[in-house]
Protein backbone atom coordinates (compact mmCIF):
# COMPACT_ATOMS: atom_id res chain seq x y z
CA UNK A 1 0.00 0.00 0.00
CA UNK A 2 1.15 3.41 -0.58
CA UNK A 3 1.13 5.78 2.37
CA UNK A 4 0.65 9.70 1.20
CA UNK A 5 1.81 11.70 4.03
CA UNK A 6 0.19 15.02 4.78
CA UNK A 7 1.04 18.23 6.72
CA UNK A 8 -1.48 19.66 9.33
CA UNK A 9 -2.34 21.81 11.60
CA UNK A 10 -1.87 19.81 14.95
CA UNK A 11 -4.83 19.73 17.51
CA UNK A 12 -4.21 17.12 20.02
CA UNK A 13 -4.49 15.89 23.75
CA UNK A 14 -1.07 15.83 25.45
CA UNK A 15 -0.53 14.90 28.98
CA UNK A 16 -0.10 17.84 30.97
CA UNK A 17 3.86 17.62 31.95
CA UNK A 18 5.85 20.36 33.94
CA UNK A 19 4.91 23.63 34.73
CA UNK A 20 5.16 26.64 32.39
CA UNK A 21 5.40 25.11 29.48
CA UNK A 22 4.47 26.15 25.86
CA UNK A 23 2.28 23.30 25.64
CA UNK A 24 0.25 24.39 29.00
CA UNK A 25 0.56 27.70 28.56
CA UNK A 26 -1.96 27.49 25.01
CA UNK A 27 -3.96 24.80 26.28
CA UNK A 28 -7.00 23.93 28.13
CA UNK A 29 -7.04 21.45 31.20
CA UNK A 30 -9.82 19.15 30.16
CA UNK A 31 -11.37 16.32 32.98
CA UNK A 32 -9.01 13.45 32.10
CA UNK A 33 -5.80 16.01 32.96
CA UNK A 34 -4.98 16.73 29.46
CA UNK A 35 -4.15 19.82 27.73
CA UNK A 36 -6.60 20.36 24.55
CA UNK A 37 -4.14 22.82 22.37
CA UNK A 38 -3.31 23.84 19.08
CA UNK A 39 -0.08 22.96 17.90
CA UNK A 40 1.55 25.64 14.97
CA UNK A 41 4.07 22.77 13.76
CA UNK A 42 3.25 20.92 10.88
CA UNK A 43 3.37 17.16 11.09
CA UNK A 44 3.08 14.23 8.94
CA UNK A 45 0.67 11.54 9.33
CA UNK A 46 -0.76 8.90 6.43
CA UNK A 47 -3.27 9.73 3.87
CA UNK A 48 -6.84 8.12 5.71
CA UNK A 49 -8.35 5.35 4.07
CA UNK A 50 -11.75 5.66 3.32
CA UNK A 51 -14.60 3.50 4.18
CA UNK A 52 -17.42 1.69 2.40
CA UNK A 53 -19.17 4.74 2.24
CA UNK A 54 -16.77 7.61 2.00
CA UNK A 55 -14.68 9.28 -0.58
CA UNK A 56 -10.76 10.17 -0.63
CA UNK A 57 -9.94 13.42 -1.37
CA UNK A 58 -7.04 15.34 -2.67
CA UNK A 59 -7.78 18.70 -1.21
CA UNK A 60 -7.79 21.97 -3.57
CA UNK A 61 -9.28 24.27 -0.97
CA UNK A 62 -10.50 24.57 2.69
CA UNK A 63 -12.39 27.23 4.17
CA UNK A 64 -12.42 27.88 7.50
CA UNK A 65 -15.69 28.68 10.37
CA UNK A 66 -15.47 30.13 13.39
CA UNK A 67 -16.78 26.93 14.97
CA UNK A 68 -13.90 25.42 13.84
CA UNK A 69 -11.50 27.65 16.47
CA UNK A 70 -14.44 27.09 19.29
CA UNK A 71 -13.68 23.48 19.23
CA UNK A 72 -10.38 23.71 19.00
CA UNK A 73 -10.54 26.24 22.28
CA UNK A 74 -13.31 23.73 24.09
CA UNK A 75 -16.15 25.93 23.62
CA UNK A 76 -18.03 23.06 22.61
CA UNK A 77 -17.12 20.21 24.89
CA UNK A 78 -17.88 17.77 25.89
CA UNK A 79 -19.65 17.14 22.43
CA UNK A 80 -16.68 17.71 20.16
CA UNK A 81 -14.13 17.25 19.53
CA UNK A 82 -14.45 12.94 19.77
CA UNK A 83 -10.83 11.99 18.97
CA UNK A 84 -7.18 13.06 19.29
CA UNK A 85 -5.57 14.49 17.57
CA UNK A 86 -8.04 16.13 15.74
CA UNK A 87 -7.26 18.14 12.42
CA UNK A 88 -9.56 21.50 12.63
CA UNK A 89 -12.01 22.54 9.35
CA UNK A 90 -14.61 20.59 7.67
CA UNK A 91 -15.47 22.54 4.80
CA UNK A 92 -13.57 21.03 1.61
CA UNK A 93 -13.13 21.49 -2.04
CA UNK A 94 -11.04 18.82 -3.62
CA UNK A 95 -10.14 15.40 -5.97
CA UNK A 96 -11.90 12.08 -5.70
CA UNK A 97 -8.50 9.70 -5.79
CA UNK A 98 -10.26 6.43 -4.05
CA UNK A 99 -14.01 5.26 -3.79
CA UNK A 100 -15.20 3.14 -0.52
CA UNK A 101 -16.19 0.07 -2.05
CA UNK A 102 -20.05 0.91 -1.49
CA UNK A 103 -19.28 3.81 -2.96
CA UNK A 104 -22.30 4.50 -6.24
CA UNK A 105 -21.92 8.35 -7.31
CA UNK A 106 -19.00 9.05 -7.64
CA UNK A 107 -15.76 7.73 -8.86
CA UNK A 108 -11.71 8.57 -9.27
CA UNK A 109 -11.18 11.99 -11.02
CA UNK A 110 -14.28 13.90 -10.22
CA UNK A 111 -14.11 17.49 -8.61
CA UNK A 112 -16.19 17.07 -5.41
CA UNK A 113 -17.18 19.54 -2.68
CA UNK A 114 -17.95 18.11 0.69
CA UNK A 115 -18.28 18.79 4.65
CA UNK A 116 -16.64 16.27 6.76
CA UNK A 117 -17.62 15.69 10.37
CA UNK A 118 -17.37 18.05 12.90
CA UNK A 119 -16.22 14.95 14.88
CA UNK A 120 -13.53 13.90 13.18
CA UNK A 121 -12.73 17.27 11.15
CA UNK A 122 -9.38 16.81 8.36
CA UNK A 123 -9.78 19.70 6.56
CA UNK A 124 -6.70 21.24 7.24
CA UNK A 125 -4.24 18.74 5.33
CA UNK A 126 -3.75 17.60 1.77
CA UNK A 127 -6.09 14.90 2.29
CA UNK A 128 -9.23 13.62 3.77
CA UNK A 129 -11.97 11.56 3.84
CA UNK A 130 -15.57 12.45 3.11
CA UNK A 131 -18.80 10.39 3.43
CA UNK A 132 -20.43 9.80 -0.18
CA UNK A 133 -23.77 11.49 1.61
CA UNK A 134 -22.11 14.62 2.30
CA UNK A 135 -20.33 15.07 -1.06
CA UNK A 136 -21.49 17.09 -4.34
CA UNK A 137 -20.00 17.44 -7.93
CA UNK A 138 -18.52 20.92 -8.51
CA UNK A 139 -19.18 22.03 -11.94
CA UNK A 140 -16.21 23.43 -13.57
CA UNK A 141 -17.90 26.79 -13.61
CA UNK A 142 -17.79 26.93 -9.86
CA UNK A 143 -14.19 27.42 -8.44
CA UNK A 144 -12.43 25.25 -5.57
CA UNK A 145 -12.39 28.47 -3.04
CA UNK A 146 -15.48 29.42 -4.34
CA UNK A 147 -16.84 25.83 -3.73
CA UNK A 148 -15.53 25.11 -0.16
CA UNK A 149 -16.94 28.51 1.10
CA UNK A 150 -20.27 27.26 0.71
CA UNK A 151 -21.12 24.15 3.30
CA UNK A 152 -21.28 25.59 6.70
CA UNK A 153 -21.85 29.03 6.15
CA UNK A 154 -24.08 28.46 3.15
CA UNK A 155 -26.15 26.15 4.70
CA UNK A 156 -26.72 27.75 7.73
CA UNK A 157 -27.20 31.06 5.46
CA UNK A 158 -29.97 28.51 3.60
CA UNK A 159 -31.49 26.77 7.03
CA UNK A 160 -31.98 29.87 8.30
CA UNK A 161 -34.17 31.10 5.57
CA UNK A 162 -35.78 28.29 3.82
CA UNK A 163 -36.46 26.02 7.01
CA UNK A 164 -36.66 28.75 9.78
CA UNK A 165 -38.12 31.66 8.08
CA UNK A 166 -40.30 30.02 5.66
CA UNK A 167 -39.05 32.35 2.89
CA UNK A 168 -39.65 30.80 -0.53
CA UNK A 169 -36.08 31.29 -2.94
CA UNK A 170 -38.26 31.46 -5.91
CA UNK A 171 -39.52 34.63 -4.77
CA UNK A 172 -43.34 33.09 -4.72
CA UNK A 173 -44.08 34.46 -0.91
CA UNK A 174 -45.26 36.99 0.87
CA UNK A 175 -43.60 40.26 1.18
CA UNK A 176 -41.38 39.89 4.17
CA UNK A 177 -38.69 42.42 5.71
CA UNK A 178 -35.69 40.89 7.03
CA UNK A 179 -32.67 42.38 9.18
CA UNK A 180 -29.83 40.49 8.83
CA UNK A 181 -26.55 40.74 11.47
CA UNK A 182 -23.20 40.54 10.49
CA UNK A 183 -23.72 40.95 6.74
CA UNK A 184 -20.13 41.01 5.68
CA UNK A 185 -19.18 37.56 7.11
CA UNK A 186 -19.16 33.79 6.07
CA UNK A 187 -22.70 33.13 6.73
CA UNK A 188 -24.08 36.90 6.69
CA UNK A 189 -23.01 37.83 2.89
CA UNK A 190 -24.72 34.30 1.14
CA UNK A 191 -27.45 35.58 3.54
CA UNK A 192 -28.46 38.51 2.16
CA UNK A 193 -27.79 37.08 -1.30
CA UNK A 194 -30.80 34.18 -0.92
CA UNK A 195 -32.67 37.04 0.85
CA UNK A 196 -32.68 38.75 -1.96
CA UNK A 197 -33.72 35.70 -4.15
CA UNK A 198 -36.27 35.73 -2.12
CA UNK A 199 -37.57 38.81 -2.87
CA UNK A 200 -37.22 40.61 0.62
CA UNK A 201 -36.86 43.41 1.95
CA UNK A 202 -33.38 43.37 3.36
CA UNK A 203 -31.72 45.65 6.32
CA UNK A 204 -28.48 44.41 7.01
CA UNK A 205 -25.51 45.44 9.52
CA UNK A 206 -21.59 45.55 9.13
CA UNK A 207 -19.14 47.68 9.73
CA UNK A 208 -18.38 50.66 7.99
CA UNK A 209 -15.70 49.67 5.52
CA UNK A 210 -18.40 47.39 4.25
CA UNK A 211 -21.39 48.82 3.41
CA UNK A 212 -20.67 49.21 0.31
CA UNK A 213 -19.59 45.84 -0.49
CA UNK A 214 -23.03 44.75 1.86
CA UNK A 215 -25.03 46.77 -0.90
CA UNK A 216 -23.39 45.10 -3.91
CA UNK A 217 -24.97 42.02 -3.03
CA UNK A 218 -28.50 43.34 -2.72
CA UNK A 219 -29.01 44.60 0.62
CA UNK A 220 -31.80 47.42 0.17
CA UNK A 221 -30.23 49.54 3.05
CA UNK A 222 -27.15 49.19 5.41
CA UNK A 223 -26.70 49.56 8.85
CA UNK A 224 -23.22 50.68 10.39
CA UNK A 225 -23.21 48.78 13.60
CA UNK A 226 -20.63 50.99 15.49
CA UNK A 227 -23.23 53.81 15.29
CA UNK A 228 -26.33 54.91 17.53
CA UNK A 229 -28.49 53.36 15.06
CA UNK A 230 -26.62 50.85 13.89
CA UNK A 231 -26.38 49.33 17.69
CA UNK A 232 -30.31 49.90 18.14
CA UNK A 233 -30.70 48.15 15.33
CA UNK A 234 -33.27 50.59 13.43
CA UNK A 235 -34.40 50.28 10.38
CA UNK A 236 -33.81 53.79 8.05
CA UNK A 237 -37.33 53.88 6.12
CA UNK A 238 -38.72 52.84 9.10
CA UNK A 239 -39.69 49.71 8.91
CA UNK A 240 -40.56 46.98 11.36
CA UNK A 241 -38.55 43.52 10.96
CA UNK A 242 -40.53 40.18 10.08
CA UNK A 243 -37.77 37.89 10.15
CA UNK A 244 -34.10 38.52 11.81
CA UNK A 245 -31.46 36.32 10.75
CA UNK A 246 -28.82 36.90 13.55
CA UNK A 247 -24.99 36.20 12.66
CA UNK A 248 -23.50 38.50 15.13
CA UNK A 249 -22.79 37.74 18.89
CA UNK A 250 -24.44 39.63 22.17
CA UNK A 251 -27.49 41.70 20.75
CA UNK A 252 -29.73 41.12 23.69
CA UNK A 253 -33.47 40.51 23.11
CA UNK A 254 -34.33 44.07 24.57
CA UNK A 255 -32.77 45.60 21.46
CA UNK A 256 -34.59 43.26 18.66
CA UNK A 257 -37.81 43.84 20.82
CA UNK A 258 -39.00 47.22 19.38
CA UNK A 259 -37.68 46.77 16.17
CA UNK A 260 -39.88 44.22 15.42
CA UNK A 261 -43.55 43.09 14.08
CA UNK A 262 -46.08 41.31 16.00
CA UNK A 263 -45.70 37.82 14.67
CA UNK A 264 -41.54 38.41 14.41
CA UNK A 265 -38.90 35.47 13.91
CA UNK A 266 -35.64 36.28 15.44
CA UNK A 267 -33.22 33.22 14.45
CA UNK A 268 -30.36 33.34 16.11
CA UNK A 269 -26.84 31.40 15.11
CA UNK A 270 -24.77 32.59 18.44
CA UNK A 271 -27.39 31.75 21.37
CA UNK A 272 -25.84 32.27 24.65
CA UNK A 273 -27.30 31.34 28.28
CA UNK A 274 -29.53 35.00 28.50
CA UNK A 275 -30.71 34.05 24.92
CA UNK A 276 -32.20 30.52 25.92
CA UNK A 277 -33.61 31.83 28.93
CA UNK A 278 -35.92 34.47 26.31
CA UNK A 279 -36.46 31.05 24.82
CA UNK A 280 -37.95 29.16 27.36
CA UNK A 281 -39.83 33.05 28.25
CA UNK A 282 -41.07 33.65 24.85
CA UNK A 283 -42.43 29.98 25.08
CA UNK A 284 -43.83 29.58 28.27
CA UNK A 285 -46.13 32.72 27.71
CA UNK A 286 -47.23 31.75 24.20
CA UNK A 287 -45.20 34.82 22.85
CA UNK A 288 -46.51 35.93 19.10
CA UNK A 289 -42.77 37.16 18.82
CA UNK A 290 -40.75 34.30 18.45
CA UNK A 291 -37.25 33.47 19.06
CA UNK A 292 -35.49 30.31 17.26
CA UNK A 293 -32.06 29.21 18.32
CA UNK A 294 -30.42 27.65 15.36
CA UNK A 295 -27.88 24.78 14.67
CA UNK A 296 -27.09 24.18 11.51
CA UNK A 297 -27.95 20.30 10.06
CA UNK A 298 -25.83 20.02 6.72
CA UNK A 299 -27.77 18.31 4.10
CA UNK A 300 -26.67 17.15 0.34
CA UNK A 301 -29.46 18.70 -1.21
CA UNK A 302 -28.87 21.89 0.11
CA UNK A 303 -25.95 21.74 -0.54
CA UNK A 304 -26.55 20.78 -4.39
CA UNK A 305 -28.50 24.13 -4.38
CA UNK A 306 -26.30 26.45 -3.27
CA UNK A 307 -23.60 24.64 -5.54
CA UNK A 308 -25.91 25.49 -8.29
CA UNK A 309 -26.89 28.84 -7.78
CA UNK A 310 -23.05 29.54 -7.80
CA UNK A 311 -23.01 28.19 -10.94
CA UNK A 312 -26.11 29.85 -12.58
CA UNK A 313 -24.36 32.91 -11.32
CA UNK A 314 -26.91 33.52 -8.94
CA UNK A 315 -24.62 33.41 -5.92
CA UNK A 316 -21.52 34.38 -4.85
CA UNK A 317 -18.57 33.57 -2.52
CA UNK A 318 -17.00 36.33 -1.32
CA UNK A 319 -13.29 35.61 -0.63
CA UNK A 320 -11.85 37.39 2.36
CA UNK A 321 -7.97 35.66 1.78
CA UNK A 322 -6.44 32.71 0.95
CA UNK A 323 -3.50 31.09 2.83
CA UNK A 324 -1.34 28.21 1.15
CA UNK A 325 -1.57 25.28 3.82
CA UNK A 326 1.61 26.19 5.03
CA UNK A 327 0.76 29.05 6.45
CA UNK A 328 -2.72 27.90 8.02
CA UNK A 329 -1.75 29.07 11.20
CA UNK A 330 -1.98 32.59 10.07
CA UNK A 331 -5.74 31.56 8.33
CA UNK A 332 -6.43 29.97 11.61
CA UNK A 333 -5.38 33.73 13.80
CA UNK A 334 -7.73 35.34 11.09
CA UNK A 335 -10.80 33.32 11.42
CA UNK A 336 -10.23 34.03 15.48
CA UNK A 337 -9.93 37.49 15.21
CA UNK A 338 -14.10 37.50 13.93
CA UNK A 339 -12.82 40.65 11.17
CA UNK A 340 -13.23 38.29 7.82
CA UNK A 341 -15.19 39.57 5.01
CA UNK A 342 -16.50 36.63 3.61
CA UNK A 343 -14.50 33.71 3.23
CA UNK A 344 -11.02 32.81 4.98
CA UNK A 345 -9.64 29.94 2.52
CA UNK A 346 -6.65 27.61 2.67
CA UNK A 347 -5.12 25.79 -0.11
CA UNK A 348 -2.60 23.19 -0.69
N1 LIG B 1 -25.49 27.82 15.04
C1 LIG B 1 -24.89 27.41 13.92
O1 LIG B 1 -25.19 26.33 13.39
C2 LIG B 1 -23.85 28.29 13.29
C3 LIG B 1 -23.45 28.06 11.96
C4 LIG B 1 -22.52 28.93 11.38
C5 LIG B 1 -22.01 29.99 12.14
N2 LIG B 1 -22.39 30.14 13.43
C6 LIG B 1 -21.87 31.28 14.24
O2 LIG B 1 -22.35 32.47 13.64
C7 LIG B 1 -21.41 33.52 13.80
C8 LIG B 1 -21.13 34.14 12.44
O3 LIG B 1 -20.42 33.19 11.64
P1 LIG B 1 -19.63 33.69 10.35
O4 LIG B 1 -19.02 32.51 9.70
O5 LIG B 1 -20.48 34.61 9.54
O6 LIG B 1 -18.50 34.58 11.10
P2 LIG B 1 -17.41 35.53 10.48
O7 LIG B 1 -17.29 35.32 9.01
O8 LIG B 1 -16.18 35.37 11.30
O9 LIG B 1 -18.02 37.01 10.74
C9 LIG B 1 -17.15 38.09 10.68
C10 LIG B 1 -17.91 39.34 10.23
O10 LIG B 1 -18.88 39.73 11.20
C11 LIG B 1 -18.88 41.15 11.29
N3 LIG B 1 -19.38 41.53 12.61
C12 LIG B 1 -18.86 41.16 13.81
N4 LIG B 1 -19.62 41.67 14.81
C13 LIG B 1 -20.63 42.37 14.23
C14 LIG B 1 -21.73 43.12 14.73
N5 LIG B 1 -21.96 43.26 16.05
N6 LIG B 1 -22.58 43.68 13.84
C15 LIG B 1 -22.37 43.55 12.51
N7 LIG B 1 -21.33 42.86 11.97
C16 LIG B 1 -20.47 42.28 12.83
C17 LIG B 1 -17.44 41.53 11.09
O11 LIG B 1 -17.38 42.86 10.65
P3 LIG B 1 -16.16 43.83 11.15
O12 LIG B 1 -14.90 43.18 10.69
O13 LIG B 1 -16.45 45.12 10.48
O14 LIG B 1 -16.26 43.89 12.66
C18 LIG B 1 -16.98 40.51 10.02
O15 LIG B 1 -17.13 41.00 8.70
C19 LIG B 1 -20.20 32.89 14.49
O16 LIG B 1 -20.28 33.15 15.87
C20 LIG B 1 -20.36 31.40 14.22
O17 LIG B 1 -19.75 30.58 15.19
C21 LIG B 1 -23.29 29.32 14.03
Amino acid sequence: MVRFTAPYLETQCQERRGTGTKEQSMGLKTPNGCALMVSEKHVEVPVPTPKRDEVLLKLEATSLNPVDWKIQKGMLRPFLPRKFPYIPATDVAGEVVEVGSGVKDFKVGDKVIAVLSHFIGGGLAEFAVAQESLTVKRPPEVSAPEGAGLPVAGGTAHQMLVSSAGVKLDGSGKPTNILITAASGGVGHYAVQLAKLGKTHVTATCGARNIELVKSLGADEVLDYKTTDGAALKSPSGRKYDVVLHCATGIPWSTFEPNLSDNAKVIDITPNLSSLLTFALKKLTFSKKQYVPLLVIPKKDNLEFLVNLVKEGKLKTLLDSKYPLSKAEDAWAKIIEGHATGKIIVEP
